[in-house]
């Protein structure tokens, strides 16, 4: 494996991959690996011929208030994951190095971001839609993995795709989960104790309205509040932060349970925001390939 800091070279790298007909699996990550990362690059080392991972604590998908400064950084542990998972080429590059100017244009999603964490976090998508258009761009990507634990990640950065029409393919791989079901999440780490205890109830809560829609329930407040009360009757060190069901990927509200939608919900507790969510259809069952 080779770790590569500079961005001309990277693209030289890559650039000389496809031009031998190669082809490029991207995995774009801000470090911290967990096994929701490696699942990614595993899944790429088996469809693609060159492996290339980034790391890259973006400061753009950041907030002012937000953990950009706190968020867990280990670069020694995380070379070792990615050689261990055979990536061919870690993608390191400094702040300076990937925003050496001012920015002269920005880019703004319009849709599909007033919902779940877009709506608490203005500017977010923004920031990361103008991050993995430099990365496509530089990595040369032919398919980009991404995790479906952010749902919503995945539907923005399809439609940037779409939108833009990027010579890229984006594979959007279930969430990877502890024993107890806890999504897992870089930012798990900071989770107390007892925290710790009471976040498997998320996914329980989940998996309730799972149940609710075989059931035949399709009234979406009403799933929406039984989420609500099992979290909050189970989880006492988190305040819910929202619970939502939508049309997925267009994160539109729905009036009945018809098609695909997403179950999301958010949960702060004392150091850690956590998210999760589930995607199914009207039967409750999880829908075949999501793109
Ligand atoms: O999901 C993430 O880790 C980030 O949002 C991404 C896709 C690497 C862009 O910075």
């Amino acid at each position: 494996m080779q770790v590569i800091k500079k961005v001309s070279e990277m693209n030289q790298i890559a650039s000389q991959c496809k031009a031998a007909g190669k082809k490029i699996g991207f995995v774009p990550t801000m470090g911290y690996l967990h096994q929701g990362h490696t699942t990614l690059i595993d899944r790429a080392r088996q469809e693609a011929d060159i492996v290339i991972t980034s790391i890259f604590v973006n400061p753009l998908q950041f907030g002012p208030n937000e953990d950009f400064e706190r968020y867990p950084r280990d670069e020694v542990r995380d070379q070792e994951l990615a050689k261990q998972h055979q990536v061919d080429y870690l993608f390191m590059p400094t702040v300076e190095e990937m925003y050496p100017t001012d920015p002269n244009i920005s880019l703004h999603v319009e849709k599909r971001t007033d919902a779940l964490c877009g709506k608490s976090r203005p500017g977010h998508f923004d920031g990361v839609v103008t991050v993995l258009t430099k990365l496509f761009h530089i990595t040369c990507a032919d398919v980009t993995y991404f995790g479906l634990k952010d749902a919503q990640q995945v539907a923005v950065v399809h439609a940037l795709i779409t939108d833009f029409n990027f010579p890229t393919e984006i594979i959007a791989v279930p969430t990877v989960r502890e024993a107890d079901g806890l999504a897992k999440s870089s930012r798990n780490v900071y989770l107390n104790e007892q925290e710790r205890k009471e976040a498997k109830y998320i996914y329980q809560a989940l998996q309730t309205a799972r149940q609710l829609i075989v059931d035949d329930q399709k009234n979406p407040d009403m799933i929406v509040e039984n989420v609500k009360r099992d979290i909050e009757q189970q989880i006492h060190g988190g305040r819910v932060d929202y619970v939502e069901l939508l049309s997925y990927p267009y994160l539109t509200p729905v009036s009945s349970i018809e098609g695909n939608v997403i179950i999301a919900v958010a949960v702060q507790f004392s150091k850690a925001r956590l998210i999760d969510n589930i995607i199914i259809d009207e039967h409750g069952q999880t829908p075949e390939g999501i793109y």
